[in-house]
């Protein structure tokens, strides 16, 4: 793993990937925040070696690296998800990358169905706590004690700090952002009612396909963490309408533009 960071590393510094402070991972359908960026490079994931290569078409697959008031960030803009046949430490090699070249924060979002029903489709959460419900952990590899502590502490796996920064961001732009538990399951299939019933008992108000891996790898290697869900969906088990992807997505890009806000707005506090 080490010789594979060090090589993707080099290959994105030659690149001009010089020394980016802020990471952050677009999720579905919010890829348009790299419209903020004054791009100074970019890369396709296909070229990348070591990337994992992306899969699902609608993700562009490409890393940015540009200025955003004048800040250094990397963007992924598309992820891997373990749905797409990946192994979560294939899912979380980009985190690890963008920390070697140099970033200290990473902020996430990612496109949820709402379990919470006081929630409502087309408006966010502030991730203040998560499940992990994939089944394994991207730091479950042998060798994981190379690049960090094997037994991360995940007490606060999101930053208080950026969280209460993003809280005060929303409600100076008149942003609804709710704050809840976002549990990651695999997918690609949707949720039964069942689950919808018990994931809402164990207590998750969003659930969605990503973010849990790389927020625990950001906690392997000392990052500063945060994460925002655009809900595109309500996932009432006793009034279940069939989830429509294409429904998804359009829900994501509607949401989108109070996403870009915040985190453009953060981006300047940071
Ligand atoms: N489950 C339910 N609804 C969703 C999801 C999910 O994983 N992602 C986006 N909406």
């Amino acid at each position: 793993m080490i010789k594979y960071i060090t090589e993707s590393t080099e290959y994105l510094q030659n690149k001009g990937f010089d020394k980016p402070e802020i990471g952050i991972i677009l999720g579905t359908g919010l890829g348009q925040f790299i419209n903020e960026i004054d791009i100074i490079a970019q890369a396709s994931y296909n070229h990348i070696p070591n990337f994992p290569t992306a899969t699902v078409e609608f993700h562009k697959g490409k890393l940015i690296f540009g200025t955003i008031a004048g800040r250094k960030v990397i963007v992924m803009q598309g992820r891997f998800h373990v749905y797409e046949g990946y192994t979560l430490q294939d899912v979380t090699f980009p985190v690890r990358i963008m920390e070697k070249l140099g970033i200290k924060t990473l902020l996430v979002s990612n496109a949820a169905g709402a379990v919470n029903l006081d929630f409502k489709k087309g408006e966010l959460m502030l991730i203040d706590d998560h499940i992990n419900l994939q089944g394994s952990s991207p730091l479950a590899f042998k060798g994981v004690s190379d690049l960090g502590t094997r037994f991360t502490d995940m007490s606060v796996p999101y930053n208080t700090e950026i969280n209460t920064k993003i809280e005060s961001i929303a409600k100076a732009n008149g942003i609804k952002l709710h704050k809840g538990v976002y549990a990651s399951v695999v997918g690609p299939q949707l949720e039964t009612r069942a689950e919808y019933r018990m994931l809402k008992i164990i207590g998750a108000d969003a659930v969605g396909m990503s973010t849990v891996p790389e927020i625990i790898v950001a906690n392997h290697l000392g990052l500063k963490a945060s994460a925002i869900s655009v809900l595109t969906d309500e996932c009432d088990p006793d009034n279940l309408k069939p989830v429509n992807i294409q429904e998804i997505i359009e829900m994501a890009n509607k949401a989108e533009p109070h996403m870009i806000t915040i985190f453009k707005e953060l981006i300047k506090e940071l």
